[in-house]
């Protein structure tokens, strides 16, 4: 079956020659939503604990992602701004590094670190045909028109779906060799425990000879991770009780966002930013929708994300364990962040 055959019906309403360069697939389990996320079982199961805790998927709803797209232009916020810089850079190194190759990309948004890598595979005349996974159908969809438009020889494969789904579904690469990446440290996002199966799904979806790149937050200074997670106009803070206010609208809930506080700090022995919300009186809430009452004493804490910040030799020998080796790396000059490319190895 040619890419042309198996064109979505959203890409046929598009003028033809987008419909030949555009596929947009559904995963099976996309919509609606995951077994957990309809249930909510995962957020009673949260709720539940000593420390409680959210899934930090609910933040992102459509408010939440346009915060997002607000943190990741903070002054305070480096991370998006350094490794964009770091991209700007190398990826004409990068992609001599590689050679020709399919870029899938995990979580991709709006796409626009990936123009960087496009620009570079362009410059060398490679065939371009990129895979972004998402589960926001309507931000791949957008973001694939104005590459196809942009980029006269692309080919767009979006995936509609999890990271997990868009990995176990991807079928062979459409060129010789593929690689796969995961920007933004969005990696930090994960414990370390999910890291590891998250390796191993990456591993599974590759061949040997084919690439991972990844994109994480350094360690660094207390101070300047904190003020990153504490922006002075407080769209983070603004972020953090919107997972919140999503909750309410989406379970029939009744958390009162003016009785909670954002706090994030940064813990040292764990090299990680916690991000909480500070219950500021004795009181409960109602997930209706959910059948479930959640209790909070003044001051008690719901824990909302965790952003892990690594050291290049650590996260290398963990995915050297799920037969991913190390190839290289490039950081900016002040080795905030850092880009590191590793080869799927024979197994
Ligand atoms: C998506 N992720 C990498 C962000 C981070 O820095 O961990 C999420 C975020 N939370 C607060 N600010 C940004």
């Amino acid at each position: 079956m040619s890419f042309s055959d198996l064109a979505s019906g959203v890409a046929s309403q598009r003028p033809s020659a987008w419909t030949e360069r555009l596929l947009i697939e559904y995963l099976p389990d996309s919509a609606p939503k995951t077994r957990d996320e309809t249930t909510g079982a995962d957020v009673v199961q949260g709720l539940s604990q000593v420390q409680k805790t959210l899934p930090p998927k609910y933040f992102y709803d459509d408010r939440g992602s346009q915060l997002f797209e607000q943190i990741c232009s903070l002054p305070e916020y480096y991370l998006t701004r350094t490794e964009t810089a770091i991209l700007q850079t190398y990826a004409n190194d990068l992609t001599r590094l590689t050679g020709e190759c399919e870029l899938v990309e995990l979580g991709s948004g709006s796409s626009t670190k990936t123009r960087l890598l496009l620009n570079a595979y362009q410059d060398l005349n490679y065939p371009l045909h990129y895979r972004p996974i998402d589960v926001s159908a309507g931000i791949l969809e957008s973001s694939a028109h104005r590459l196809l438009e942009d980029y006269p020889g692309l080919n767009v494969h979006a995936l509609v779906g999890t990271y997990e789904l868009g990995l176990k579904h991807l079928s062979d690469s459409y060129l010789s060799k593929r690689m796969i990446s995961f920007l933004g440290s969005s990696l930090g996002n994960l414990t370390s425990e999910e890291c590891d199966r998250f390796f191993t799904q990456i591993a599974a979806a590759l061949h040997p000879g084919d690439y991972f790149l990844l994109g994480v937050d350094l360690h660094k200074a207390t101070a300047q991770l904190e003020a990153a997670y504490n922006d002075k106009q407080g769209i983070t803070a603004e972020f953090n009780l919107n997972i919140l206010r999503h909750l309410n609208q989406r379970f029939n809930g009744n958390f009162d966002l003016t009785q909670f506080q954002h706090v994030a700090f940064y813990n040292e022995a764990l090299h990680q930013i916690e991000m909480h919300l500070r219950s500021l009186k004795n009181q409960v809430a109602t997930l209706a929708g959910l059948d479930f009452v959640v209790e909070l004493e003044a001051g008690e804490t719901i824990q909302s994300e965790i952003s892990r910040k690594f050291d290049l030799p650590t996260l290398q020998h963990q995915l050297q364990n799920s037969g991913l080796n190390y190839v290289r790396s490039w950081m900016d000059a002040n080795q905030w962040f850092a880009l590191a490319v590793f080869e799927r190895r024979n197994s």
